[in-house]
């Protein structure tokens, strides 16, 4: 079965990124993929400290639950991030992952940013409450950039505002056949 990455970025237990990730997972499985959910609230991942010693070997000096994850996003050709809007942008915990893709981006080696590849697809899920969309779209920008650093060429997100209860996206057929079409689209990449 072909695999799938599925990052979920709330600090909190059983609300809505538990939700969706557990729907997202379900439906990747009915396109006959297998999605592996990271839970990052489970996760060690020590800050990146600038060090810069990956930009010799790239390899960095801390070997923690990034190291696997990272490893693995590089090469995976399906990835899906599923977080809460915190102060208009993803919550600390998935920048701090994020500041840790710096092993993979090489200004010497590669001129900055390897070009990415179409076929690799990369989708963001956002909950949030009551922020107007625009101030939703920095922490879409972020992901954006961030998986393309990791060669996903291709990206398209679903915005899930008023998610004010824990159990809104339970209850909203809208944003679960948003996420489903959006699911449907990862597990086209060829
Ligand atoms: C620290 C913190 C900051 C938040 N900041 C915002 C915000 O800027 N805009 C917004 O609309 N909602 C904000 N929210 C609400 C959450 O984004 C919203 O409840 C989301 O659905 C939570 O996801 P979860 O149910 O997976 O935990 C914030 C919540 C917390 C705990």
């Amino acid at each position: 079965m072909e695999q799938a990455i599925i990052i979920n970025g709330s600090p909190r237990v059983g609300a809505n990124s538990d939700a969706i990730a557990a729907f997202a997972k379900k439906h990747f499985a009915e396109h006959g993929i297998d999605a592996v959910i990271y839970n990052i609230r489970d996760m060690k991942i020590h800050p990146c400290v600038g060090c810069d010693t990956c930009k010799g070997e790239p390899v960095c000096v801390f070997s923690d639950d990034a190291t696997e994850l990272i490893t693995r996003l590089i090469s995976a050709q399906r990835s899906l991030l599923v977080a809460p809007l915190y102060y208009t942008n993803l919550p600390g915990t998935v920048k701090v992952l994020i500041d840790r893709f710096y092993v993979n981006y090489d200004p010497w080696k590669y001129g900055g940013k390897r070009a990415p590849d179409p076929a690799r697809r990369f989708g963001t899920v956002l909950t949030y409450g009551g922020s107007p969309e625009e101030t939703a779209l920095g922490a879409i920008e972020l992901a954006s950039y961030a998986w393309e650093d990791l060669g996903f060429g291709s990206r398209e997100y679903v915005l899930c505002p008023m998610n004010i209860e824990k159990t809104s996206f339970s209850g909203n057929s809208e944003f679960q056949e948003e996420t489903a079409g959006l699911v449907g689209w990862i597990a086209g990449a060829v």
